[in-house]
């Protein structure tokens, strides 16, 4: 279930950086030296101004629970999750979460019923929740300060039986804890750039040749980020998945893709 999209000159240009913007990509990565996490708190898909990004709740945010419901225009799935900044980034809930969280509920109960998923970069773990409360077994996995706070939502949800937590860190061998998944999901896991070549080594460990579905779900948010689907593009190909509410959430520089592993 999904579409073709055009090249845009984020995911495929590959034509020569104009001197202005080699220089602007130096600065970039000056600022990322001192504070490779900078651009989670602001918005380069707007280079114009520095925008708030559009997490759902402040960073401020200290062990408080919210609910969430998927999709959003007919209600199918009702999370309610714990979010705490002080655990890392991961510790809130990312709009490109919410996006593939509402995808997959758009896509109905049938659509992930009985299937092994294992979510990468999970956070607070709320997409692998809403993919396992639509009937999924789910391993959800990030690095270890997030451990707690994931396993304190499966439980606040009821989802022991249907969603697991495990420690995954991109690049490192498998544990053959996780079994292979018929389904990946990663949500906002493109931000940090030593961790590009780490993330495409996982994914592409994890997927069993053209197989394996892989939903990724991406918020633009500066040119480096060429980088990392220049790196991607050696082992993985995609599409823009086919959703009905793609035209708003496009507008926030956010895509959903289907990868698929390269023979
Ligand atoms: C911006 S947060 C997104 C969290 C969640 N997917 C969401 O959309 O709300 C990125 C997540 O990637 C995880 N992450 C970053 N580097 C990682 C690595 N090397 N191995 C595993 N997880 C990593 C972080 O801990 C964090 O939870």
């Amino acid at each position: 279930m999904s579409a073709i999209i055009q090249p845009t000159s984020l995911l495929f240009d590959n034509s020569p950086e104009p001197v202005a913007s080699l220089n602007e990509f130096a600065l970039d990565e000056a600022l990322d030296a001192l504070d490779p996490l900078r651009h989670l708190r602001t918005d380069a898909s707007d280079s114009t101004r520095d925008t708030v990004v559009v997490p759902s709740q402040p960073r401020s945010i200290l062990d408080e629970t919210i609910r969430l419901t998927f999709p959003a225009d007919s209600p199918l799935v009702s999370i309610s999750l714990k979010v705490d900044a002080s655990h890392g980034c991961g510790g809130i809930a990312w709009p490109a979460g919410e996006v593939l969280s509402n995808y997959i509920a758009f896509r109905g109960i049938g659509y992930l019923q009985g299937k092994k998923i294992v979510e990468l970069g999970s956070g607070t773990g709320l997409v692998g929740l809403v993919a396992g409360a639509l009937g999924g077994t789910v391993w959800i996995t990030d690095q270890a300060p997030l451990l707690g706070i994931m396993q304190q939502n499966v439980t606040l949800n009821g989802l022991q039986s249907c969603v697991s937590v495990r420690e995954l860190n991109w690049g490192e061998t498998l544990s053959s804890d996780i079994p292979p998944p018929e389904l990946i999901l990663a949500a906002d896991c493109v931000y940090f750039e030593p961790a590009f070549p780490l993330l495409v080594q996982t994914l592409s460990e994890m997927a069993i040749g053209g197989s394996t579905e892989i939903l990724f779900c991406y918020k633009k948010r500066r040119k480096a980020d060429k980088r990392f689907f220049t790196m991607l593009k050696k082992k993985f190909s995609w599409e823009e998945a086919y959703d009905p509410n793609r035209e708003v959430y496009n507008r926030e520089a956010i895509s959903l893709l289907t990868l698929t592993k390269r023979p």
